[in-house]
């Protein structure tokens, strides 16, 4: 029996080929597992009306954790309009497969390293190295949204909320509304995190991106909450920045920041941003880590472009099993890839087109594969 049992999700579009290449770099290392694959993304919502089939859970449930490639989101009238026809008309709403999974599973932290590789000619600076905690579950994404918003709740909020009576003069059909719900529970687990994080890697810092001169009541609560857990890691000094304000330092002073901890939509802007510091999606890889079980992906979508083309990078998937193949204690084979994808780019003798060269995503996977041999 092998020693870990891993979901293979390969998802839709370029997801397919860079599942494949991070394949042959976990089998070069010899990662002791038996796949699993799962059915999941557009084709099941068009066919099946459900982008994460009941029979893909329950390959979750059974495995240790799982990999996962990329997938196709669309709006809710953009994803209607190409579900088979006898789906049509049934109430059936897109919700991206990721968020459902991330929020099913209670993969609270969404963890994505973005350190500068060495030479990379994508770098914007060489030395940057800052790790993104998003909280994962809640926030604008708990999907408790309205349009038009039901007579009740509408009623409700204004006799608490006097600032909602001005969007009475509009129609129902033309106002629709998006709720940001956190709890303290929420803030605190995703800020622990962070700060266990600095304090295991040696980070000086760790940043908190909000808004709470706006956001008064979800911004003004993780703030209180980052002030408290702050307390209890008197070695790590913290700083906090509103999430417009941060966009623009991270740009002018990026080797200030070594841990920034936001919730989820800031978090998801931020890690974007964060990215592209550091060569772009093709280099950015996330772990969407829970106590029990987590989900590693590139952070990248689903490129349908290029779909079957075997041109994008995959090393944003490649590092992504290496974070799963550390998460599982394997810590020795995720330094080897690691040391590895290093030396491909440090060499830069195979590079995929975003950095400029024609090398193709396998052909890429077999650049690591030789580099382990000399690492
Ligand atoms: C990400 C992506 C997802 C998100 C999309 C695909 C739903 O942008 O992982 O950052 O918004 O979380
Ligand atoms: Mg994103």
């Amino acid at each position: 029996m092998a020693k870990f049992k891993v979901a293979w999700l390969p998802g839709d579009g370029v997801g397919v080929d860079v599942m494949n290449a991070s394949r042959k770099i976990l089998e070069a290392v010899h990662f002791d597992a038996e796949y699993v694959h799962g059915d999941i993304g557009w084709e099941f919502w068009c066919k099946e009306g459900n982008p994460l089939p009941e029979r893909t859970h329950k390959v979750l449930k059974e495995t240790d954790c799982a990999l996962f490639g990329a997938i196709t989101s669309k709006s809710k009238t953009d994803s209607e309009k190409e579900l088979a026809p006898e789906l049509k008309g049934k109430g059936l709403i897109y919700f991206s497969p990721i968020v459902t999974m991330r929020q099913t599973f209670d993969l609270y932290s969404c963890v994505r390293p973005c350190r500068a590789f060495p030479s990379n000619p994508l770098n914007y600076k060489e030395g940057i190295d800052i790790t993104v905690y998003r909280e994962n579950t809640e926030g604008l994404y708990a999907g408790v949204e309205f349009c038009p918003i039901p007579e009740e709740v509408r009623t409700a909020i204004e006799k608490n909320n006097k600032k909602m009576a001005r969007f009475n003069k509009f129609p129902a059909e033309d106002v629709a509304m998006s709720t940001r719900i956190m709890t303290r529970q929420g803030c605190e687990r995703i800020i622990r995190k962070a700060f266990e994080f600095a304090r295991a890697n040696k980070k000086p810092s760790v940043t908190l991106v909000e808004k709470p001169n706006v956001l008064r009541e979800t911004g003004g609560l993780m703030l209180a909450v980052m002030k408290k857990v702050a307390t209890e890691f008197p070695d790590i000094s913290w700083s906090e920045g509103n999430i417009d304000a941060m966009c623009m330092w991270l740009l002018k002073n990026p080797d200030k920041y070594h841990v920034l901890v936001a919730e989820n939509m800031f978090g998801d802007i931020i890690s974007d941003l964060c990215a592209q510091l550091v060569g772009g999606l093709g280099f950015a890889y996330s772990g969407n880590i829970g106590d029990k079980y987590a989900i590693f992906e590139p952070t990248h979508g689903s490129a349908p472009k290029y779909t079957g083309q075997n041109k994008v990078n995959p090393l944003a998937t490649i590092l992504a099993a290496m974070m799963m193949v550390d998460w599982l204690g394997e810590k020795e084979m995720a330094k080897k890839i690691y040391a590895a994808v290093a030396l491909v780019i440090k060499e830069g003798t195979a590079r995929t087109y975003d950095m400029g060269g024609n090398t193709t995503t396998s052909g890429m996977a077999d650049a690591v594969v030789n580099a382990l041999r000399r690492v």
